[in-house]
C-alpha cells in the first residue's frame, strides 16, 4: 500500500479482514511516519520506500494523482506490479497509460490502470451497455445531494412517505426526471410508480421512479450515477439500459484497486486498463463459483 488517505485506509482495512490477499507493509510519505497508524495495523511495517519492503507481489498506489507516476516508476523499477486509479479520461488517460506502459515494459512488470470507479467500474459497464446496443448514445448524469429536491406531487400519492426529485436535460433536449420514493410499509412499488408517471405535471417528460429505503439517506449519501444507453431504433429494435447507483466513491475505488490486483500474476509486463482483463481473474480463487453464480 503507497499512501494512507482515503482510499488508502480503506484498502488497508480490508487487506486486514480479507483471507487471499495479505497486507505486507505501508508506504508513506517521511512528514507521516511520525503519525502511527490506528491500532489494527500496529503489526503492518511502515516504510518510507518500497525499496524497504521485501518480497512483494503488488503495490497499490493511493496517492494523489500528481504523484502517481513517480510512485509507479519506483514500484516497476523495484520489481513491482501496481495497480492504480488515477482520475482520466479520453486522450489523457490513452497518453498516461501509454507512459506507464513504456515503464512497465523496460522493468519487465505489469501495471494496471484506471481501476478505480470511474475510470474503473463504470468503465466496465459503459462498455457493456455500447456492446448490447452498438447504435445509440449513452448519457452520464453525476447525482449530487443538491441536485435533489423535495416534490410535492409525488408526496400527495397515496402510499408515499416522502420522495425527492431531480432533472436532467438529455443531449436530444428532452427533459428526462427521476423521483425517487420512500413508500409506506405494504404498499404495492408498481401502483405508486404508474400512478407518479400518469400525473400530468409529468407528462410530456420521461419519468423514472426508484422506490428507496430511507429519503434521509439518501439526501445524506449525496453521490450518485445514473447511467443510461439508448440504442438507435433500427432493425435491432429500441434497447435501452440503465444503471442507477449510489455509493461511497473512494470505497468503490478501493474495492476495485483490490479486486484487479488478483488478476497480477496472470499478466504479462505492459499496462493493462480493466477492459483488458479477464473478468474471472478478478474473482481469484472465488472464480469456480462466481462462475456457477452468475453465468
Ligand atoms: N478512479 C476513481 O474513481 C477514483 C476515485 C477516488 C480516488 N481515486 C484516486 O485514488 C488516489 C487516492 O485518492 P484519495 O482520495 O485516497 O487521496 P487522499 O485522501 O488525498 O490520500 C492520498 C495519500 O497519499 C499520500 N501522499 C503522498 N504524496 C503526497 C502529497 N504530495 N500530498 C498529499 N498526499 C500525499 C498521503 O498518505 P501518507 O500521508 O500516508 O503518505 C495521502 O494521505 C488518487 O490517485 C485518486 O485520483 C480514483
Amino acid at each position: 500500500m503507497v499512501g494512507f488517505g482515503r482510499v488508502g485506509t480503506i484498502c488497508a482495512e480490508a487487506l486486514l479482514d480479507g483471507k487471499d490477499l495479505v497486507l505486507a507493509a505501508v508506504v508513506r510519505r517521511r512528514d507521516s511516519l511520525a503519525h502511527a497508524l490506528p491500532k489494527a495495523f500496529c503489526t503492518i511495517p511502515v516504510v518510507a520506500h518500497v525499496a524497504q519492503v521485501q518480497a512483494v507481489e503488488g503495490a497499490l498506489l493511493c496517492v494523489p494523482q500528481q504523484q502517481v507516476l513517480d510512485a509507479a516508476h519506483e514500484c516497476l523499477q523495484h520489481g513491482i506490479p501496481i495497480v492504480e486509479s488515477s482520475v482520466l479520461h479520453g486522450e489523457a488517460f490513452q497518453a498516461y497509460r501509454e507512459a506507464i506502459h513504456r515503464l512497465a515494459l523496460r522493468h519487465k512488470v505489469p501495471a494496471i490502470v484506471g481501476a478505480g470507479w470511474d475510470p474503473g467500474a463504470l468503465s466496465l459497464f459503459r462498455s457493456l451497455f455500447a456492446l448490447l446496443a452498438p447504435e445509440g448514445f449513452t448519457e452520464t448524469a453525476r447525482r449530487v445531494g443538491v441536485s435533489l429536491h423535495h416534490t410535492a406531487m409525488a408526496q400527495q400519492i397515496a402510499g408515499v412517505k416522502e420522495a425527492l426529485c431531480t432533472e436532467q436535460r438529455a443531449t436530444n433536449g428532452r427533459r428526462h426526471r427521476y423521483v425517487y420514493v420512500e413508500l409506506e410499509q405494504g404498499v404495492n412499488a408498481d401502483r405508486v410508480i404508474d400512478a407518479i408517471r400518469a400525473d400530468p405535471l409529468f407528462l410530456g417528460d420521461e419519468t423514472l421512479v426508484f422506490p428507496v429505503e430511507s429519503i434521509a439517506a439518501l439526501e445524506q449519501e449525496g453521490r450518485g450515477v445514473l447511467l443510461e444507453r439508448r440504442g438507435s431504433p433500427g432493425r435491432l429494435g429500441h434497447q435501452q439500459f440503465l444503471l442507477e447507483a449510489r455509493f461511497d466513491e473512494s470505497l468503490l475505488t478501493a474495492h476495485m484497486m483490490l479486486t484487479a490486483a488478483r488478476a497480477l500474476p496472470q499478466l504479462n509486463p505492459g499496462a493493462h486498463s480493466l477492459l483488458d482483463l479477464r473478468l474471472s481473474a478478478l474473482w481469484g480463487d472465488q472464480q469456480g463459483k462466481a462462475e456457477r453464480e452468475w453465468l
